[in-house]
């Protein structure tokens, strides 16, 4: 009986429910704007080990030698059989003027089968995969009485397997480059191994340079890590903004991202210390963000350093500034010029001849720190020379309407302005449903350069978020969500939007900032549920905004249109605990196929994705049945959706 008054109770709460079921009524029949084509970007920086130990397919860590002054620091002598070796820095033996360091190892007593060397830890671990071959590339010298073998291998951390070896000879006392390839067989992946070098006979070797990379996204050398790629293609990105961010900044004017100098072959890259407290190798840099652009067949947003760096420091605009503006058309330059310009012919030599299509441009980083009050003529001056050179550039203020009035740009009207959003998923919740509303429509256009909801009761910069894992979970995902929709259905004015930080290494150091997009170790990598919220936004958008009338719950959404397929692609977000049924009203159609797709994201709040849990929480694609004009759709607790719905 008890059973059967319970079973009555949730019959008559579902039916009083749906009759007072929410309407979400889209007006398909008078689009209300262009949906942006270029709203989904990506957003990158040397932070987190994005790069080097990141995306960057670089494995041996201070490559270089150049990390720390005195220290070899990843590297380490290897003593196995009592063998003696030793490892020192050398600053007067070094390869050229860019890598001014060497690493001097002296073998004592190595002999054949007792052999002697340095080993190299890697970004936490060297991966090892089955069947794959691996590129070192090393620059060293000899004393007068070595001239080899010396043997290079992928061997476990505990020293009992030799993962994959190569032996080479011909060491003189001038420096020269020797390349061997590693190939792994078969073998249970792992990153518990490490790389080393070894002498079986004593002798003195300086190393200049010891690089190492697995097989990488297009087999583009000096490349990208395959998995990582994948991941941020599959985002299906229309732009990428970098290099930052603070990494443009830098600390001072002298540590900022001084493009010039991360251009041609690694062993012109002396590198640069990084805002976020380690040495980047510059390896990735400016030719290779072009490509990793043309790669992923989005369009480079890129960044200048505009005279302001983290630490206070400014340059005057007027001439102290000119060496920089003039920097920045060299760069432009050299991104897009043809192989008769100065600029344009160093690319051509640095590999890639055809010019790259370039539409932004940004005048340096969250200017508005810049206490100086300097930023409007520092912009003024970059806006002048670029508009003189290139006309049809768009450039951007990075000072945009989430800050005071009198901090942005008066003396001209900047193109675009770029606004950033760090917020608690419920602020997002809050400030999302009349986001952009109240701006002119009439310009700047908007790119909101950084956003991100943090599910935590502090901000991303407060030092407790040290303690919380690096990817957010599902509730973030909802703030996200939220704030998605709305930039969608303002995307008219809303151009351009990209999520930062998009990438972390989770490994314990690692990491500088928290909630980030996708998380990885050495060996393997996993997208937090933001991740596939962004993907699934970005993956189904019309290029027509459809306008909808805000919902009387707190479920939140946005409706756009593909204007030649008809196909109608609905987003909603539900924060609540509940299922929220929905009416959903299309007007302005003739008629809707009965059969659509919803596609959904959906779990507990604290639910999460993980190295070891990469799929916990994951969009599962079902068929949608009895679509019509006005029909009634069940939104699962905390959950988003995409509805995709095709017009007859
Ligand atoms: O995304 C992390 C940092 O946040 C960026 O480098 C900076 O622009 C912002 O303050």
């Amino acid at each position: 009986m008890k059973k059967l008054i319970t079973f009555l109770i949730c019959i008559v709460v579902a039916v009083s429910r749906l009759a007072t079921a929410a309407t979400f009524t889209v007006d398909a029949g008078h689009p209300a704007g262009k949906a942006s084509p270029t709203l989904y970007g990506l957003m990158t920086e040397e932070i987190n080990h994005s790069y080097d130990g990141g995306l960057y397919a670089e494995l041996i860590q201070n490559r270089a030698f150049l990390d720390n002054a005195t220290t070899p620091v990843h590297w380490s002598v290897l003593d196995d059989n009592g063998s003696a070796a030793t490892i020192t820095l050398d600053t007067t033996n070094s390869f050229n003027d860019k890598l001014t360091m060497s690493l001097r190892l002296t073998a004592t007593k190595a002999a054949k089968g007792q052999p002697a060397g340095v080993a190299n830890s890697g970004y936490w671990g060297i991966p090892v995969q089955p069947n794959t071959r691996y590129r070192a590339t090393i620059l060293a010298r000899a004393d007068a009485s070595f001239s080899g073998p010396v043997t290079v291998s992928i061997v476990s951390d505990d020293g009992q397997t030799i993962y994959a070896s190569q032996k080479f000879s011909g060491l003189t006392a001038n420096w020269k480059k020797f390349e061997a390839t590693l190939k792994t067989g078969k073998v249970t992946p792992t990153a518990a191994a490490h790389f080393q070098i070894t002498l079986d006979q004593p002798g003195t070797v300086w190393f200049g340079l010891v690089s190492l990379f697995p097989p990488t996204w297009n087999n583009q050398p000096n490349g990208f890590r395959k998995d990582l790629m994948q991941m941020l293609v599959d985002l299906n990105p229309k732009f990428l903004r970098f290099p930052g961010g603070n990494y443009v900044e830098g600390d001072t004017i002298e540590t900022r991202f001084d493009w010039k100098k991360t251009i041609g072959p690694i062993e012109d890259r002396h590198g640069h210390p990084c805002p976020w407290g380690y040495r980047s190798s510059d390896g990735m840099g400016l030719l290779e963000f072009l490509k990793w652009c043309e790669d992923m067949k989005a369009e480079p947003l890129l960044a200048v350093y505009a005279g302001y760096s983290l630490k206070g420091m400014h340059v005057n605009p007027g001439p102290d500034l000119e060496p920089f503006v003039q920097d920045a058309l060299d760069e432009i330059e050299y991104i897009t010029g043809d192989t008769n310009t100065r600029w344009g012919a160093e690319r051509a030599k640095d590999g890639h001849p055809a010019p790259f299509t370039l539409h932004y441009v940004e005048i340096g980083n969250e200017d508005w720190f810049d206490k100086s009050g300097s930023y409007d003529a520092r912009f003024t001056q970059f806006f002048d020379a670029i508009k003189a050179k290139y006309p049809r550039l768009k450039l951007i203020s990075t000072i945009g309407n989430d800050q005071p009035e009198n901090k942005r740009v008066h003396s001209l009207k900047p193109d675009m302005t770029d606004e950033h959003y760090y917020r608690s998923v419920d602020t997002f919740l809050q400030m999302s449903p009349a986001y952009a509303q109240k701006y002119d429509r009439s310009g700047p256009e908007i790119f909101v350069g950084e956003w991100a909801a943090y599910e935590t009761s502090f901000p991303p910069w407060d030092r407790q978020s040290k303690n919380e894992p690096p990817t957010p979970n599902m509730k973030a995902a909802i703030g996200d969500g939220v704030f998605l929709a709305a930039m969608e259905r303002n995307s008219d004015l809303i151009k351009m939007q990209c999520y930062a930080p998009l990438l972390v290494n989770v490994n314990p150091g690692a990491r500088q900032w928290r909630p980030d997009l996708i998380g990885y170790d050495a060996i393997s990598a996993y997208g937090s549920p933001s991740y596939y919220a962004i993907r699934m936004f970005s993956r189904n958008l019309g290029d027509e905004i459809l306008s909808t009338a805000p919902l009387e719950t707190s479920v939140q959404g946005s409706a756009t249109r593909d204007s030649q397929t008809g196909e109608i692609f609905l987003k909603l977000v539900n924060p609540e605990a509940t299922t929220e049924p929905l009416k959903i009203e299309i007007n302005g159609v003739a008629s809707l196929a009965s059969k659509g797709n919803a596609i959904t994201l959906n779990g507990n709040l604290e639910d999460s994705n993980s190295l070891d849990h990469p799929r916990n929480l994951v969009p599962v694609t079902t068929t949608l049945r009895g679509v019509k004009p006005s029909f009634t759709y069940k939104m699962p607790p905390h959950s988003i959706v995409v509805l995709k719905l095709k017009t007859r």
